[in-house]
């Protein structure tokens, strides 16, 4: 029997089961359209590796602080290579814009009819939040950037980034996805008070392209909604979690919260690249025996000629002697007497003083492992900072001095010890370190006495990083 023939109702179950197929089809898959009956094709277009064209810097800065500020912009800025632009208050008179070896400086617009209720705080944390908005405005009106730009990142202009490493630590994520990265306060207390959840602005904190365009149309009705926070990260903060969006926390930003000697805190950085320092006008010069900038400048020898090694720590042990060496490359080099085992030597020691002056409950709360850190330089160990870097194409040597010191009695294989050398293979970002990574290996070339050579390496599979294993 042909099927024009079916009964009357028969026709109509058919009909019945073919259209609440299709609304299960339609419910399941949503944004298929129904047309198309040819087998389609899906092109996965994979954009191209994120590279520093790619990403657009906006510090913040302001008349008073520019010209004292501009040293560190130095350190990190190459025309060449970086997207950059710095926000002013208003014009400098004897400032040339733009001059080609700094960021391009736009004049922020006015924000005096935003309002700002925070007691005795600073109501330039509107413009500084704006720059956000200003930022995205920017590159829409640019033709060389208005399609390129996939990140946003922001700094003040004390921040110092280390360029490369967060080109490379972005390229982990999707910009077309909604992402806000940074890092917070070491200090619990300034969290406590701003959000354990925010990105601290003068670590530095990056926006992927996508949520930034969104992100940059909102803000000003952010803004007025939030005139009772303190600075221009927690209006930017708060905007994004009204958005919906939560920080992505990366801990190679560095907020730098303390005061005094930061030594402890450089000497144990974590395995993630360096990203950002911060707040170098008030802690102590990083180097003995240089000023504040000269000390940051020497700091960026090492860290232009290979940027994911930079502060990275290495361990190695001299068993016959009883010796125990950490190398945090391209810094210092403490060398232990006896058996320092790892989970110690990667603690931070307590070398610095609290942000808040005022002591509080929480003021010596901070958000890493520590340990103490004796004041005593016979009880700590002897210190060969970083002195200089005989580079080559690949790989590089770089010096380190022992730090003038007191006479301690110390083992023989220490006593005599004026430099050590340190040999590395330049880190090659795409295959090591960037997730998940690995600490590196390494070894004491013997014999030695007043030179010390140190080779890093990868480790074996199954080598561990302790004297006696
Ligand atoms: C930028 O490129 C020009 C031309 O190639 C070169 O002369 C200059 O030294 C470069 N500047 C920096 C800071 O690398
Ligand atoms: C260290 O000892 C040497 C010789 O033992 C002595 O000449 C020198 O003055 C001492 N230095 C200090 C700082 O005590
Ligand atoms: C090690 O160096 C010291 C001087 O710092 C020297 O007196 C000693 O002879 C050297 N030892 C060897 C084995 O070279």
């Amino acid at each position: 029997m042909p099927i024009f023939k079916t009964v009357p109702s028969k026709i109509k179950d058919i009909c019945l089961i073919i259209s609440s197929l299709s609304i299960f089809y339609l419910l399941s898959h949503p944004l298929t359209p129904l047309t198309p009956s040819v087998p389609s094709v899906t092109t996965v277009i994979t954009p191209p590796p994120l590279t520093s064209r790619h990403v657009l810097f906006s510090i913040a800065s302001s008349s008073k602080s520019y010209i004292n500020r501009k040293p560190y912009l130095h350190l990190w800025y190459n025309p060449n290579s970086t997207n950059a632009i710095t926000f002013l208050d208003r014009p400098i008179s004897h400032v040339t814009n733009p001059n080609p070896n700094l960021p391009p400086i736009i004049i922020s617009s006015d924000t005096s009819h935003f309002p700002y209720t925070f007691p005795k705080g600073l109501r330039s944390a509107i413009r500084v939040a704006r720059i956000v908005k200003e930022a995205v405005d920017y590159v829409t009106v640019t033709e060389s950037l208005k399609d390129n730009i996939r990140w946003y990142v922001f700094g003040d202009d004390d921040t110092v980034f280390v360029r490369e490493n967060v080109v490379r630590v972005l390229s982990k994520y999707d910009d077309k996805k909604w992402y806000y990265i940074g890092g917070r306060s070491e200090s619990y207390d300034q969290n406590m008070q701003h959000s354990f959840n925010m990105a601290f602005g003068g670590g530095g904190f990056a926006i992927s392209g996508s949520l930034g365009r969104v992100l940059g149309r909102v803000l000003d009705s952010c803004l007025r909604r939030y005139p009772h926070v303190y600075g221009s990260d927690s209006r930017v903060y708060s905007c994004l979690v009204e958005l919906g969006v939560e920080l992505t926390y990366e801990p190679g930003f560095h907020q730098v919260d303390v005061r005094g000697d930061l030594f402890g805190i450089l000497a144990a950085h974590p395995l993630s690249p360096l990203l950002s320092l911060h707040h170098f006008d008030i802690i102590d010069p990083i180097f003995p025996g240089l000023t504040k900038q000269e000390s940051v400048k020497h700091l960026f020898k090492a860290v232009n000629h290979d940027p994911p090694r930079i502060l990275q720590q290495a361990v190695c042990y001299d068993s016959s002697k009883s010796i125990t060496i950490s190398v945090s490359w391209g810094y210092v080099v403490q060398v232990f007497e006896g058996n320092q085992l790892l989970p110690d030597l990667i603690r931070v020691q307590k070398t610095f003083t609290s942000w808040r002056r005022k002591e509080t409950s929480f003021s010596r709360l901070h958000m890493f492992d520590m340990r103490d850190y004796s004041k005593d330089p016979c009880k700590s160990p002897d210190l060969f900072f970083f002195e200089g870097i005989v580079p080559e194409e690949k790989r590089s040597h770089t010096f380190y001095t022992r730090k003038k010191s007191m006479n301690c009695s110390r083992s023989e294989g220490i006593r005599n010890l004026v430099n050590i050398k340190v040999f590395s293979r330049k880190i090659d970002a795409d295959t090591q370190q960037i997730s998940p990574p690995r600490r590196e290996c390494c070894e004491i070339l013997q014999p030695y006495n007043e030179t010390m050579v140190i080779a890093l390496r990868r480790c074996e599979i199954d080598e561990l990083i302790a004297m006696d294993p």
